[in-house]
């Protein structure tokens, strides 16, 4: 696979953008793009097998049994984006069956260069397929496979997995807008969104029995520690979810057990912490099935079709550009 990548300079705004998030007055922060490095996306990959975690697999599922109602009701020729792709295991549906009638461009986003080779390894075997992979964040990569695109050839872009659950709910509005920017009209966005649970379950999904969660969430720090000189002790952080059911979302924070002091050579920084103070990583916000044809409607699209999974509330909502 050809993999556009941009020369970068990755340390040294990962060291910025740790700096501005624990020096900040208040709730401190660490943005949660930096879970996915290699350890991180290995455990990733744990975590969607946990009994717990049920929802990468209620995606899989939906996308495995309706992939060709789906792709039935996009017309003419399609060439596919993905925003964050990951493993690439569960788009290999929709792929097989765009593929028999028409050859397929594929077009991976993501900011993880190892994520990209596996999606390379699971779906290359696919008959008329061509992979090209953007090393990019979503929005800009996007732009750039809009740019590419052939006359008369529409796009289709896959938000798979509930992403769109860890922005707010407005910011969530606003990105839908800007991939409907990028769009013309009678391009399609298929999106994922994790469905409204009780607290006990919600609970479970991200703190399982195992500890692959509270690894993942920890890892954060880890990477810290090993490409920016931090010297976090991992044992006196902990995993902490809360449910906020105001926000009907679940926030993950890193919990410090005890009062202690924090240094990240690469950030020239110190950072204090109280006992019981947290960073909050990363939230994931639930939705009511009804809900998304509002929100798709103010980004400017119309719900053509949801499909919602039995076993674990999850709906895919296929999304028509206006
Ligand atoms: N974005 C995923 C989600 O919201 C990722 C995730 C699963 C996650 N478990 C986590 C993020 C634990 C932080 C901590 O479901």
């Amino acid at each position: 696979m050809l993999v556009h990548a941009i020369p970068t300079n990755a340390t040294y705004e990962f060291a910025e953008d740790v700096r501005d998030g624990l020096t900040r007055p208040g709730q401190k922060e660490l943005p949660s793009k930096y879970f996915y490095d290699d350890v991180g996306s290995a455990l990733f990959e744990v975590i969607s097998r946990l009994p717990e975690y049920g929802l990468t697999r209620a995606d899989e599922r939906l996308l495995r049994r309706h992939a060709d109602e789906i792709v039935s009701r996009l017309a003419g020729p399609v060439a596919v984006a993905e925003l964050g792709s990951g493993s690439g295991k569960k788009t290999r549906w929709l792929l097989q069956a765009l593929a028999q009638r028409q050859r397929t461009f594929y077009y991976p986003v993501e900011l993880s260069r190892s994520a990209l080779a596996m999606c390379e390894r699971e779906l290359s075997d696919i008959d008329s397929i061509s992979i090209l992979g953007f090393e990019r964040e979503y929005l800009d990569g996007l732009l750039e496979v809009a740019a590419c695109r052939e006359r008369g050839q529409h796009l289709l872009v896959l938000f798979l997995g509930s992403t769109i659950g860890n922005f707010d709910r407005v910011a969530g509005v606003r990105f839908l807008a800007e991939i409907r920017r990028i769009l013309e009209p009678g391009d399609s966005l298929l999106l994922g969104t994790d469905l409204e649970k009780s607290s006990a379950q919600l609970l479970q999904a991200y703190d399982d029995e195992l500890g692959v969660t509270a690894a993942f969430n920890l890892n954060l720090l880890a990477r810290i520690n090993r490409e920016l000189g931090g010297n976090f002790t991992l044992g006196q952080f902990a995993h902490a979810p809360r449910v906020n059911h105001e926000a009907r979302s679940v926030e993950m924070h890193l919990r410090s057990k005890c009062r202690q002091t924090v240094s990240i050579a690469e950030a020239e920084l110190d950072v204090e912490f109280l006992e019981d103070e947290t960073i909050w990583t990363e939230s994931s916000h639930k939705y009511l099935a009804e809900e998304i044809f509002k929100i798709g409607l103010e980004a400017g699209f119309r719900c053509e079709a949801q499909w919602i999974d039995q076993q674990w509330p999850f709906a895919e909502n296929l999304l028509i550009a206006e």
